[in-house]
C-alpha cells in the first residue's frame, strides 16, 4: 500500500479532475498536495458538470476521504462556495473532508497584491489567475504567512491585522488597482465560520497513520509540470512545486511511499496565461483546436492557447516526475484533424535537440514535426482500446515508443464514462 500520484505533464488543464474522479473508487483517500484555487478541475457525470478548485476530485465518490494537504493554499471564500455547491448537489462532505492545519491561508490582501503586481508588470505579466497564489506562497517562504490552524488562535485577529498592514504598506508602492477591500474582507471573515467547522488534521500524522493502516491514497496534482516553480518556464510559472517531489512536502510523506506516478497529457497541447509555448499554433488550426476542445479556462474563462503535442517537453516532464504510466486525454478532440502533428525535436539556430533550453523564454525555438494520418471519425463511442481506429492506435503507439512509458488510459470525451483502460485491470500501485 502506498501513494499513487496523478499530475499534469503540460501547462495544466490536462484533465486531471476527470481521471482522478474516474480512478477514485480504487482508493481510500484522495489528497491535494499543492496549488490552490488557481486550479479548476472539471468533473462531468450523470449529465452534470462540477468544477473543483480546492476540494479534491474524489469528493463525489462515496466513503472516500478527501484531504486538503499542508502544501495547498486555501481561500476560505472559494472553499465556502465549493462546499455550498456540494451541499446543493446533496453530497455529504462533513465526515469525509479533512483540512491540514498547516495549509496557508489566502487573505483578501494577497489577491489585492496579485492584481497590483500583475498590473505593474504591464506586458511582462505572468497571466496569473489573480487568486492570490504568488503572494501567499511568498509569505509562506518569507515566514510571514497565516495557516489554517491559526484561525483557532486567541490572537488570530492580531496576526491577521499585522499581515494585512504589511500588505497595505507594500500596496502603496504599486499603481492603484480596483479592489474593494472592505467588501472582500467582510466576505472572508464570514467564510471563516465554515472553515472552523471542518475536520482539521495534522496532515503528516493523519496520512502516515492511514498508510500504516493499509489505506490506498491517490495524490492529485494541480497545474502542470511546466508551471513548476523550479522546473517550469520561469518566470511564467505558478508558485508551487507541481511535480511528484511536491507530494512529499505537500503532504508530509516519505519518497518511498510513492508508487505509481500517472502523468496526464492531452493528445495535443494548451496553455493559458503568458510565457513560451513552442508548438503554439497562431493560425486557423489553433483556432479549430480551441473550438473542438472547448479550450476556455475552468477558473477564469480565458481562451487557452492551443498547439500540437510536444515530445521534447513531455520527455522533460516525464523525467522530472518519474512517470510510470501515461494517460492521454482529449483524443476525441483530434477527430476532424488531418494530418496530425507531433513535435519530435527543437531547432535552435543550426542545432537540433530534444532538450529544453534554459532560456526557452528568450531563444527562438523551432519545433520539428512528424506527421500522422488522422482518423476523421468520432471516437466518442469507443469503450475498448481495440475499438479505436487503427490510425488512432498508431498515433498512440508512436507516442508510447517515443516517450518510453506505457499509455494505460485514453480519454475520449469529457464524461466520467468516456475513458478507455488499455489493459483490463488497471496497473495501480
Ligand atoms: P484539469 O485542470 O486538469 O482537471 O482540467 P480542466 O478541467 O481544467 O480542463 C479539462 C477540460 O477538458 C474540461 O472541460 C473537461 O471536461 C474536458 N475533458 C476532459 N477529458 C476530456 C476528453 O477526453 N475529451 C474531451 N472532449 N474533453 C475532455
Ligand atoms: P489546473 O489545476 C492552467 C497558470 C496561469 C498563469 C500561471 C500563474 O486547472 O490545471 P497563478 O494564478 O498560479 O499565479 O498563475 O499559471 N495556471 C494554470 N493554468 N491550469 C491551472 O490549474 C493553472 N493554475 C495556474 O494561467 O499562467
Ligand atoms: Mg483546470
Amino acid at each position: 500500500m502506498g501513494i499513487d500520484v496523478i499530475l499534469g505533464l503540460q501547462w495544466g488543464d490536462e484533465g486531471k479532475g476527470k481521471v482522478v474522479d474516474y480512478l477514485a473508487p480504487q482508493y481510500h483517500m484522495v489528497a491535494r498536495f499543492q496549488g490552490g484555487p488557481n486550479a479548476g478541475h472539471t468533473l462531468i457525470f450523470d449529465g452534470k458538470k462540477y468544477v473543483l478548485h480546492t476540494i479534491p476530485s474524489g469528493i463525489f465518490r462515496e466513503n472516500l476521504i478527501n484531504l486538503i494537504g499542508n502544501g495547498v493554499v486555501i481561500d476560505p471564500i472559494t472553499l465556502e462556495k465549493e462546499i455550498q455547491k456540494l451541499s446543493e448537489a446533496g453530497v455529504e462532505f462533513q465526515s469525509r473532508l479533512y483540512v491540514a492545519r498547516k495549509a496557508h491561508l489566502i487573505l483578501p490582501t494577497h489577491r489585492y497584491l496579485d492584481a497590483a503586481s500583475e498590473n505593474a508588470k504591464g506586458k511582462a505579466k505572468i497571466g496569473s489567475t489573480l487568486r492570490g497564489i504568488g503572494p501567499t506562497y511568498m509569505d509562506k517562504t518569507g515566514r510571514n504567512g497565516l495557516r489554517v490552524g491559526d484561525i483557532f488562535s486567541p490572537n488570530f485577529q492580531e496576526k491577521y491585522d499585522t499581515l494585512k498592514q504589511k500588505h497595505l504598506t507594500l500596496l502603496a508602492q504599486y499603481p492603484a488597482v480596483d479592489f474593494d477591500l472592505e467588501t472582500e474582507e467582510a466576505k472572508w471573515t464570514a467564510s471563516l465560520a465554515l472553515l472552523r467547522s471542518l475536520n482539521m488534521v495534522d496532515c503528516e500524522y493523519f496520512i502516515n497513520q492511514a498508510l500504516k493502516d493499509g489505506k490506498r491514497i491517490l495524490a492529485e496534482g494541480a497545474q502542470g509540470s511546466m508551471l513548476d516553480i523550479d522546473f517550469g518556464t520561469y518566470p511564467f510559472v505558478t508558485s508551487s512545486n507541481t511535480i511528484t517531489a511536491g507530494v512529499c512536502t505537500g503532504l508530509g510523506v516519505a519518497p518511498q511511499t510513492i508508487k505509481e506516478v500517472i502523468g496526464i497529457t492531452k493528445a495535443y497541447c494548451t496553455r493559458v496565461g503568458s510565457g513560451p509555448f513552442p508548438t503554439e499554433l497562431h493560425d486557423e488550426t489553433g483556432e479549430a483546436l480551441r473550438k473542438a476542445g472547448h479550450e476556455f479556462g475552468a477558473t477564469t474563462g480565458r481562451p487557452r492557447r492551443c498547439g500540437w503535442i510536444d515530445l521534447p517537453q513531455l520527455k522533460y516532464t516525464i523525467l522530472l516526475n518519474g512517470v510510470t504510466q501515461l494517460a492521454v486525454t482529449k483524443l476525441d478532440v483530434l477527430n476532424d484533424f488531418n494530418p496530425l502533428r507531433a513535435a519530435t525535436h527543437y531547432k535552435t539556430g543550426n542545432e537540433l535537440t530534444k532538450d529544453l533550453p534554459f532560456d526557452l523564454c528568450d531563444v527562438d525555438v523551432q519545433p520539428q514535426y512528424s506527421d500522422f494520418p488522422g482518423w476523421e471519425q468520432d471516437l466518442g463511442n469507443c469503450q475498448e482500446y481495440d475499438e479505436l481506429p487503427s490510425t488512432a492506435r498508431e498515433y498512440l503507439s508512436f507516442l508510447e515508443q517515443e516517450l518510453e512509458v506505457p499509455i494505460t488510459m485514453i480519454s475520449v470525451g469529457p464524461d466520467r464514462v468516456s475513458l478507455i483502460l488499455k489493459e483490463k485491470e488497471a496497473i495501480l500501485g
